[in-house]
């Protein structure tokens, strides 16, 4: 007789680094609120692609200033609508000139009959542009409501909407959103990560002298993520927030004020991510005067060197060191990406060996799961709470 071996129960893996449509936590990051560009990032008429959580979208500006995000391919052939030219708030693809508006029915199609025009579609998705941001939602059904960064900021930082400089910024790294999710929490990396950018004797911007210290931390679990603050501090502390599943907010002291930020880890796909911030340095006029000559020169800085991640490479390579690019106005990014684009437990987190220091990276990560788990057993994660 044969036996009858039943198959091993299919349980689904809960993993935070796979973010693809049909994953656990493709599926928790889509019911939020995503940023997706800068606004100045999309001029009117403009149209480009977008990559977001291993899918493909297509997203422009309308002449009304509108932004429409819609799925990536024409329906007719299913060559890229992001080649296509925008016309009004519409899209007109540009291999046959099928036209689309901004609520994703055809208007036009050169040579069909109208009945083809009445039925087709295109799927769009809810777009909303806050503080210099584009955002998106990418889940099913109605938006969730959106974050209140404003009472946030006054709430939990220092009121970013009263800081004299306040702007938008934005890069991409080669490595999961997920531990770049966790960076914010992990402040023992900052003594050694920004040793160069915070040395005033060879960086001219960068962070306050006196933040590059181990100090032991505080972790207070917080309704929507983790909180860790530094103690034993003679100054203002840096503290820092998840909130989850892929925000965080910051305040640190800079040599001239003090940064804080809100910003969100975005996969691109699984092995790659960018990130966008909402930022604001609080600092007299002086210091706003010193950030605005800074500024005037940067482009030409910037104008030096290949985009950051390369910069990374040629250092992960063993062509280059940090030194390299110490007049680099984004060697803090520099610095970040090196460690990050070079950790090498995303296939085995079991290979990591965490320690007193990683305490509030590792509350986050039980507090994700939890999250996770209950979101993908039906419990309702819409509201951020924050
Ligand atoms: S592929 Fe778009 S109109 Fe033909
Ligand atoms: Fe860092």
């Amino acid at each position: 007789m044969t036996a009858v071996v039943p198959p091993a129960p299919t349980a689904e893996v809960l993993s935070p680094f796979e973010t693809g449509p049909d994953t656990p936590a493709g599926k928790y990051l889509r019911s939020f609120w995503q940023p997706v560009k800068l606004s100045e990032e999309l001029p009117v008429g403009r149209v480009q692609p977008l990559r977001v959580m291993s899918e493909d979208f297509t997203i422009y500006r309308g002449v009304s200033g509108t932004v429409v995000l819609t799925q990536a391919g024409c329906p007719h052939r299913q060559t890229m609508l992001a080649i296509g030219n925008v016309e009004g708030d519409s899209i007109r693809c540009s291999f046959h000139g099928w036209k689309f508006g901004a609520d994703g029915r055809c208007q036009d199609a050169p040579g069909q009959g109208p009945r083809l025009v009445e039925r087709m579609k295109i799927r769009t998705y809810p777009t909303r542009e806050e503080y210099g941001v584009v955002f998106a939602y990418f889940g099913d059904g109605e938006p969730p409501a959106f974050f209140d960064i404003d009472g946030f900021s006054k709430e939990h930082g220092k009121d970013m909407m009263s800081a004299p400089i306040r702007g938008t910024a934005t890069y991409r790294r080669h490595c999961n959103y997920y531990i770049n999710v966790e960076n914010a929490l992990d402040l023992a990396h900052v003594a050694f990560t920004h040793k160069l950018s915070s040395d005033p004797s060879i960086t001219e911007v960068g962070f306050d002298p006196g933040v590059v210290r181990i100090r032991d931390i505080t972790v207070e679990r917080l309704e929507f993520g983790v909180r860790c603050v530094e103690i034993e501090h003679d100054a203002e502390p840096t503290s820092t927030i998840v909130m989850l599943p892929n925000a965080m907010h910051l305040v640190v002291a800079q040599r001239d004020g003090f940064l804080e930020q809100v910003g969100w880890r975005v996969p691109i796909d699984d092995e790659r991510h960018f990130s966008i911030q909402i930022t604001a340095l609080h600092t007299d006029a002086e210091g706003a005067e010193r950030f605005r000559a800074y500024q005037a020169r940067h482009q030409a800085l910037l104008a030096k060197y290949p985009p950051t991640e390369d910069c990374a490479e040629e250092i992960l390579r063993g062509e280059k060191t940090l030194y390299d690019f110490a007049d680099h106005p984004d060697l803090v990014n520099i610095e970040d990406h090196v460690v990050q684009m070079g950790m090498q437990f995303i296939n085995d987190p079991g290979k990591e060996n965490l320690a007193q220091s990683d305490k509030a990276v590792l509350q986050l990560r039980r507090m994700f799961m939890s999250r996770l788990a209950d979101f993908m057993a039906g419990a309702p994660t819409a509201d951020t709470g924050w």
